[in-house]
């Protein structure tokens, strides 16, 4: 696997990009069909869990974290 980079987007999900497996509470592998990058849900209003389908828009969910100190 390569590099991987996971950027916290502001108000909605993980962006996800790189080679990664995603598996569930019981190890299993979610199919990623080969995408180079996925989104994964923060706020928990996705009706397509674990990934985001833009839920966090609509719901309001506010949560900007940032780096350093
Ligand atoms: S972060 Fe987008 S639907 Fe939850």
């Amino acid at each position: 696997m390569g590099d991987v980079t996971i950027k916290i987007n502001d108000n909605g999900p993980l962006r996800i990009e790189g080679e990664v497996r995603l598996l569930d509470g019981e190890g299993n592998p979610y199919d990623l069909g080969g995408k180079a990058a996925i989104s994964v849900c923060r706020c928990g209003a996705s009706a397509n869990l674990p990934f985001c389908d833009g839920a966090h828009g609509r719901e309001g969910f506010s949560s900007c974290c940032r780096a350093g100190g």
